[in-house]
């Protein structure tokens, strides 16, 4: 018998969005008459911007005809889409070559893959609470993981702590599930702790659109010397409505080398590229057309006018919090609200009072880590109405 990736054993039984899915499922099923609202995973409502489905179909009409048909694609993604990313970046103050743009599927996938390109021995850090990718694809593969507080004392903001050394250490900004957003002096000190410790720090970059305070940083590569020592994840899911559509990017510098034991240089960028043209036939054409209308002008001007519909949203989950005192963080910079569990209620308990009492769904911070035991997520993706509505509900709970 083939032995089994016994690592395995050490993963939850099953992911937090399916666990949530499933309890979810068994409540509607049994009780049809009840209007549920989904305030949960992060999954968009809104659909795709004009432009983008103009993309589409001319794409599709381009797949029709034997002289525009496209067979496979660069496992890189196209020119005209990278070319896209590297004007949207240096847009934002950040300069990029195209060979260190790798257009994908989408972030979640992208964060778990890297992992392929680091040995197993590495230590691995993560705050707690956390984006449960980062650990489940690290606990597959047998990594040692390291947990660092994130906790209302620090505003769910941890800092580099000089005595703990750590090799891989994921970053999340605007954070999931806290909504908490680094400033740039702090990203500094992640950089620098990485330059003194050899690390590579794995950025996830996926919500930076919903930054509204414009000092804030939407890229790792906004600080000085993280060329060096980071990767960069980064989706349209989130931008422009894609979770359906799947549309990511990873920015993999060339900067960012290391000595192998026997001396030769390493390239990360080389490492990922070798990985990415065995593993991977590239994102669709057809996709990528409709990503590449997301940055131009008006694309970019669509993109704005849903993610200020989600921002509403989280104003008025905001506004609840405060009318009701309840202790909350993120919905500025962010489509997440992350607040205190009424009467310090275990989190899961919550999600079922919520879901049983006021049919609203959320997801419970215990799901994130240890830190998040007493906390709970909303997110922003969902009509107006429907936050109205849940938000009325949710009052009579406090
Ligand atoms: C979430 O709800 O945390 C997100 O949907 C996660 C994701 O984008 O995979």
């Amino acid at each position: 018998m083939a032995k089994f990736n016994e690592n395995y054993l050490n993963v939850k039984e099953s992911y937090l969005f399916s666990e949530i899915a499933k309890r979810v499922n068994a409540y509607t099923a049994a009780n049809p008459d009840k209007k549920v609202i989904r305030l949960g995973i992060g999954d968009v409502t809104l659909p795709l911007a004009d432009d983008v489905i103009k993309s589409l179909h001319s794409a599709v009409d381009e797949m029709g005809k034997a002289e525009t048909f496209k067979g496979y694609g660069p496992e890189q993604g196209y020119d005209f889409l990278r070319r896209a990313i590297q004007d949207y970046y240096k847009r934002n103050g950040v300069t990029l070559d195209l060979d260190e743009i790798f257009v994908s599927d989408g972030a979640k996938s992208d964060t778990g893959n890297i992992t392929d390109l680091f040995s197993v021995d590495n230590v691995v850090m993560v705050p707690d609470p956390v984006y449960p990718v980062y650990v489940d694809t690290n606990t597959m593969n047998g990594r040692k993981i390291i947990y660092l507080d994130a906790n209302a004392d620090n505003n769910f903001l941890p800092m580099p702590d000089k005595s703990v050394h750590a090799d891989i250490i994921y970053i999340c900004s605007p954070n999931n599930p806290t909504g908490a957003v680094y400033n740039k002096e702090q990203l500094k000190e992640w950089v620098d702790y990485a330059l003194e410790n050899d690390s590579v720090i794995l950025f996830d970059s996926a919500y930076e659109s919903f930054i509204s305070e414009e000092e804030l940083p939407r890229s790792i590569f906004a600080v000085e010397g993280a060329k060096k020592c980071a990767v960069e994840f980064c989706s349209l899911s989130k931008t422009a409505g894609f979770t359906g559509t799947r549309c990511g990017y990873t920015i993999v510098p060339k900067a960012l080398v290391s000595k192998a034991r026997d001396g030769r240089e390493m390239s990360l960028n080389k490492m990922w590229n070798r990985r990415q043209t065995t593993k991977f036939n590239g994102v669709p054409y057809i996709v990528q057309k409709g990503a590449e209308a997301v940055f131009s002008v008006e694309g970019m001007k669509q993109a704005k006018a849903m993610i200020n519909i989600y921002r509403e949203n989280a104003k008025i989950i905001a506004d609840t919090m405060k009318k009701k005192n309840v202790k909350f963080f993120g919905g500025v910079n962010s489509p997440y609200i992350w607040f205190e569990c009424p009467n310090n209620m275990n989190s899961w308990d919550f999600f079922d009072l919520m879901l049983n009492k006021i049919n609203v769904v959320g997801t419970p911070g215990a799901g994130f880590g240890k830190n998040g035991e007493n906390y709970f997520r909303l997110t922003a993706f969902n009509n107006k109405e429907n936050t109205v509505e849940a938000m009325r509900r949710f009052e009579i709970l406090f």
